[in-house]
């Protein structure tokens, strides 16, 4: 850790105690608390680890206020509109863009991982048709550990490499298969002649008594969906991936943590909750309505896909949905969509509502997604799980940093205790 030689001094009582600071690449300098209980006996109490750094990584990098989001340097904007998801998979995992020659490997290898093992089918027959995918995700996932043996001892560099690879390749397998299952219609295989994202909308809208072509706007707009949400820092589900691992776990069983973090409304289940709500407002003249119960304090309703803990400028992910969803419904000819109209038109009037400037509320990464998943054909229960299969790399790129870390230690947090003190048993006769 560089930079030791900047200190923050910390005063309690008659005692002062120093503290290093650390300059990070970019963003705000850090203080070194990792000696304060012992020094000092004391915590620091921070619920929701609003102002705590967590790990030293270099994968990700967030600006809030400039609204800024850029993976191993390079801004999210230039990825999305220059790049493809499985060369920003590249980048996430080894931290430079690939030659022309070592990008056609990766994707060789992640193409020629992409079916489960065929008993795995098994397991979703185990689930209720109606069951919420991401149900279906967290448990199949999680059984992979079962399966995969040979690529869960997390201190082999080989078998981390593999599972790496197995997880981004299977992830589209498994929740196209989560989505067939839910339909009741029969499991459709990858195909090696596809790319990532058309083998994903192959293997969810094919069905074996028709010919399905995937449209190539449309993979590319599901590719730039995959693109845009595939790391984002130390979110919840990746924090979540990150005490997981910190136990030791395998591989599977952390990321079928992450899946269950992520399916949380306030996470990624948003661009679920967002759709719902957009279309519970059903029309722009409703709008205010909506508006006055999201600044109503006796009124738990929020506006979904608005607002973000990082984020207090527009989520920089949003502006490219935004233009992906006027292209791809221009494309379907459904430019007029009602629920376009009237999600503008409430980013419109929230945008220009005090409230929401005040307190620095704009439309996120879930805002426009799920506009853009409907159109494509997918029901509102399949957005989180378009979710997770992007986020998989993020979750797999970070994973992996904690393990090469050498100051690595199991996450283990402390508490503010305001229960009862000490006292004895009381026979329930005494009760
Ligand atoms: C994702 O962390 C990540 O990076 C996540 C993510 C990723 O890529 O991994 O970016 C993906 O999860 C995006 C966020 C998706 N969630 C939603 O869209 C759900 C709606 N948004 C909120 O629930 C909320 O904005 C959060 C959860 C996203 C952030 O909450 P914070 O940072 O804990 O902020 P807060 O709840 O303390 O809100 C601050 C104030 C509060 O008012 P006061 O108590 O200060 O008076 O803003 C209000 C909140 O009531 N507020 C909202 C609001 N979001 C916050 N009011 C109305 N509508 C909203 N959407």
């Amino acid at each position: 850790m560089a930079d030791e030689t900047r200190k923050a001094t910390l005063i309690i009582g008659n005692e002062n105690y120093d503290l290093p600071i650390y300059s990070p690449t970019e963003g705000p300098d850090v203080i070194d608390i990792r000696k304060l209980y012992g020094q000092a006996g004391v915590f620091t109490y921070d619920p929701g680890f609003t102002s705590t750094a967590s790990c030293d990584s270099t994968i990700t990098f967030i600006d809030g206020d400039e609204g800024v989001l850029t993976h191993r340097g390079y801004p999210i904007d230039q990825l999305a509109s220059k790049s493809h998801y499985l060369e920003v998979c590249y980048l996430l995992l080894y931290g430079e863009l690939p030659t022309a020659a070592e990008l056609e490997k990766f994707e060789d290898t992640i193409t020629h991982h992409t079916m489960i093992h065929e008993q795995m089918h098994n397991f979703f027959r185990g689930f209720r048709r109606d069951a919420h995918p991401m149900a279906t995700m967290v448990g199949v996932v999680g059984a992979m550990s079962a399966f995969y043996h040979d690529s869960t001892d997390i201190s082999d560099p080989h078998q981390r490499e593999i599972a790496s690879h197995r997880l981004i390749a299977k992830m589209p397998t498994i929740a196209a298969m989560a989505y067939k299952y839910s339909i009741g219609q029969p499991f459709v295989y990858p195909r090696n002649d596809l790319d990532y994202a058309a083998n994903f909308l192959h293997m969810c809208f094919a069905v074996p008594a028709a010919e399905y072509v995937v449209d190539p706007i449309l993979a590319r707009a599901m590719d730039r969906i995959f693109t845009l949400h595939a790391d984002h820092e130390q979110n919840a589900s990746t924090s979540t991936v990150r005490l997981a691992s910190s136990s030791g776990a395998n591989p599977f069983a952390c990321i079928a943590a992450g899946i269950a973090c992520l399916w949380g409304p306030a996470h990624g289940g948003a661009n679920q909750a967002c759709l719902e709500m957009l279309k519970e407002i059903g029309s722009v003249d409703r709008i205010p309505e909506f508006i006055a119960r999201a600044k109503d304090k006796n009124d738990p309703f929020r506006l979904m896909g608005f607002g973000h803990r990082v984020y207090k400028n527009f989520d920089p992910r949003a502006k490219v949905m935004k233009q992906s969803a006027d292209e791809v419904l221009d494309l379907l000819g459904v430019e007029n969509n009602p629920i376009l109209q009237v999600a503008k038109e409430l980013e419109k009037q929230a945008l220009a509502d005090p409230y929401f400037a005040d307190k620095k509320l704009f439309p996120n990464v879930d805002f426009y997604s799920g506009i853009i998943l409907e159109a494509m054909g997918f029901p509102t229960s399949m957005f989180t799980p378009v979710f997770a299969v992007s986020r998989t790399v993020g979750w797999i790129s970070q994973w992996k940093e904690q393990l090469a870390d050498p100051q690595m230690k199991i996450g283990r947090p402390r508490q503010l205790y305001r229960g009862h003190k000490q006292r004895d048993y009381r026979d329930i006769e005494t009760r």
